[in-house]
């Protein structure tokens, strides 16, 4: 069995598939190693760090013909279409905006495996790549935050006067959101954080963070029973701007994680609300892939409204590569591990496994999710 990484071609990608550490543990499962030239570059890991482990170093039409190529992104059209025919594709794949693939995956009977629709179930903990990866976006929009501040996140008693702790609120507090809370703590600051799913309220307080939010009929009702946020009714948005503007105001800085899986990220940050933060405060806005929390934001770019910084970077995650590419890559390992017979060297598919059933996207020349048929 050959296994394959591709190096990414998305210019905002800087993650790869596989660590060299990771290398070691897909041997023991029984394959051979092939990486695409140069693959782990902009995580900072050369070639040399693979050869030395046991893998090779090869071009990229050779990791294309793999049994299981590995990569980050969906690839090109082009690739998908010299993918070797019943091979296996593992990815975080974007199965929400990439349906125009999925005919290139089925015509050469490609089985797609979607990482980011790992189930939340304990069992798969650590296959789970959204969390992996929004874990070090949360920390990584802190240091972002505070390299645009202009002012010191600690509490500073010195001989020439005191320097007060920097306001931090998170809104949306899911893995991002804690990790977020956790690294602001660390650094000093004053936190607050709110979110529609009142579970949150203890993991903010938990992390020594103060939580606001609108409690309501509905939000006692706000998560599905999958763990994530419904959208929630234009009554209640209004609730909770109207909580959101009055608390905003007072903070130095704002890092908004709210998503909806599938959906456009709701707006909680609007203009008014930046025009009543003091100039030299900073929004980071996680959500910015997802159309942003704020409509203000823009991706890639440090917008500038009223003397207030709106930083909106894509792809967090790969601001963090050399962790987020190691953890990512023992996601997809423990992932794997599910699926292969060592003893036979193959792969098998049990769709009775609720992990398979839910991230297999194509397989035998069908759409297998009904959500995306
Ligand atoms: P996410 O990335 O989908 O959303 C981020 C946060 O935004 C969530 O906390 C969500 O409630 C919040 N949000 C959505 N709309 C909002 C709004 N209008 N206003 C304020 N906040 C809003 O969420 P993430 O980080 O993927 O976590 C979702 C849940 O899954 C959490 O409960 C988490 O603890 C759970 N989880 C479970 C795992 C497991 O059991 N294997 C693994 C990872 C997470």
């Amino acid at each position: 069995m050959i296994l394959s990484a591709l190096k990414e071609t998305s210019l905002i990608e800087t993650r790869v598939a596989l660590s060299p550490d990771s290398v070691k543990l897909f041997l023991r499962l029984g394959f051979d190693i092939i990486l695409e030239e140069g693959a782990g570059l902009k995580s900072g890991y050369l070639d040399k760090s693979y050869l030395d482990v046991g893998a090779k170093i090869v071009k990229r039409a050779e990791c294309l013909k793999a049994d299981v190529c590995l990569c980050v992104r969906m690839p090109n059209i082009e690739d998908l279409k010299n993918l070797r025919q019943n091979s296996v594709l593992i990815g975080i794949l974007n199965p929400y905006e990439n349906k125009k693939y999925f005919e290139n995956l089925n015509n050469n009977n490609i089985t797609s495996c979607c990482m980011e629709l790992i189930p939340r179930i304990s069992r798969a903990q650590s296959m789970d790549v959204l969390s992996s990866q929004a874990n070090l976006s949360g920390y990584r929009s802190v240091i972002d935050a505070a390299e645009q501040f202009g002012k010191a996140f600690p509490m500073m008693m010195t001989a020439a006067g005191r320097v007060n702790p920097a306001k931090v609120m998170i809104l949306g507090v899911g893995v991002a959101g804690l990790q977020a809370i956790a690294t602001a703590k660390r650094l000093g600051a004053v936190v607050s954080a709110t979110d529609v799913r009142s579970a949150t309220k203890e993991q903010v307080e938990s992390l020594g963070g103060k939580f606001i939010m609108v409690e309501d009929e509905e939000s006692k009702n706000a998560e599905t029973n999958t763990g994530y946020a419904k959208e929630m009714s234009d009554e209640y948005k209004k609730k909770q701007a109207q909580l959101i503007a009055e608390t905003i105001a007072k903070q130095d800085i704002v890092i908004s994680t709210a998503l909806i899986p599938g959906k456009k990220a709701p707006i909680l940050v609007t203009a008014e609300m930046i025009a009543s933060m003091n100039p030299g405060s900073v929004v980071v806005d996680l959500a910015v892939e997802a159309g942003g929390n704020c409509p203000l934001s823009k991706i890639n770019e440090i917008v500038e409204y009223n003397g207030v910084k709106i930083v909106g970077y894509a792809n967090m995650p790969g601001k963090v590569a050399k962790d987020a590419s190691a953890l990512y890559a023992k996601n997809i390992y423990n992932f794997l591990s599910l699926l292969v017979d060592k003893e036979k060297k193959q792969i098998f598919f049990n769709f009775e496994d609720e992990i398979l059933s839910s991230v297999v996207l194509t397989h035998l020349g069908q759409i297998r999710l009904e959500q995306f048929k």
